[in-house]
């Protein structure tokens, strides 16, 4: 299959965040993204839309079209509260949402948010109803996983999914169980793909190289840590780096924060060889400024 034009940037908390987009916004477009999916934002009853979060959501810098879209994500259990949250992003100018049912973290899934609304299709399809009509037909799309504990769950869920016109059903091809590792089941995600009333986007593997085999029919492919991961591989990696770690310091308060964004991002780009022997000494790092004396 060709990817091109199909490539949508995962959603990664804490990793793909605005300063992330628009630091390497560049290399997002060279890579040939068609957009990018923003990391989820909580709604819940009563409690006000976090406007830090919501700042967050700015779309790519591009001034020349086409514009890469960016699809703001909600995690919830409740319609009215998503609802809310999804004027909000109206509000600011995004004409389409996505809902989190993939989040496989178990304090989240025993409490019905992320993958465990599989485990509870009244209340996904409540919310499935609820997104299709705030944000109209084919601008709501849900993310999921291939199950719970089992891959077969989605698949039984398939035909009420099915009722919704959504823009797209992403597919994290792995149970919740499996969290982010082990083999992608690229068997069930067939048999979903072939079954699904809603365009598919393909999403789990953690190599580029293996996209190339995808079934035809796939509407989209997401990739997140391999991208973050080959970002570390440019040829401009460091000026990247050092540009990254200005707009962060503009943003955030005091080096802590800095640092801990900056350390999540090497846990990706320790496995590139030019960032590989750095790891260990930028894991001690006390300052930025020690950080900067590292990078070549
Ligand atoms: C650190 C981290 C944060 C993530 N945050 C989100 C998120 O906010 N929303 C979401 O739907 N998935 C999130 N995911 C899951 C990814 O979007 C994606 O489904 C998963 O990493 C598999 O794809 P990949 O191998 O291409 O990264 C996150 C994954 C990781 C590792």
């Amino acid at each position: 299959m060709d990817v091109t034009g199909k490539l949508w940037l995962a959603p990664l908390r804490g990793v793909t965040i605005r300063a992330f987009r628009e630091t390497f916004a560049a290399a997002i477009r060279e890579a040939g993204f068609a957009g990018a999916f923003a990391p989820f934002i909580p709604a819940n009853p009563g409690i006000r839309v976090n406007d830090r979060l919501l700042a967050d959501l700015r779309p790519f810098p591009f001034e020349a079209a086409p514009a890469l879209p960016l699809v703001p994500q909600v995690i919830t259990k409740h319609p009215d509260a998503m609802r809310e949250l999804l004027r909000a992003f109206r509000a600011r100018g995004f004409d389409r949402a996505d809902l989190n049912a993939g989040c496989p973290f178990p304090m989240i899934v025993r409490r019905g948010r992320g993958s465990g609304l599989l485990r509870t299709p009244d209340v996904l399809e409540a919310l499935l109803a609820a997104g299709c009509e705030e944000m109209g037909p084919g601008r709501f799309s849900l993310k999921v996983r291939l199950g719970v504990a089992s891959p077969d769950e989605l698949r039984a869920l398939l035909p009420r999914i099915n009722r919704y016109p959504l823009a797209a059903l992403t597919v994290h091809a792995r149970t919740a169980k499996q969290m982010y590792a082990g083999e992608v089941d690229r068997a069930r995600f067939a048999e979903i793909l072939a079954e699904s009333a809603n365009p598919v986007i393909y999403n789990g593997d953690a190599e580029l190289d293996r996209l190339g085999d995808l079934p035809d029919g796939v509407a989209g492919v997401m990739v997140g840590r391999a991208f973050v991961r080959a970002l570390g591989a440019c040829a401009d990696a460091g000026d990247l780096l050092r540009a990254y770690i200005a707009r962060s310091r503009e943003e955030l308060c005091g080096d802590v924060p800095v640092l801990g964004r900056m350390k999540e991002l090497f846990t990706y780009w320790c496995a590139v060889p030019r960032w590989r022997r750095l790891w260990p000494v930028v894991k001690l790092c006390r300052s930025v400024d020690e950080l900067l004396s590292l990078i070549e």
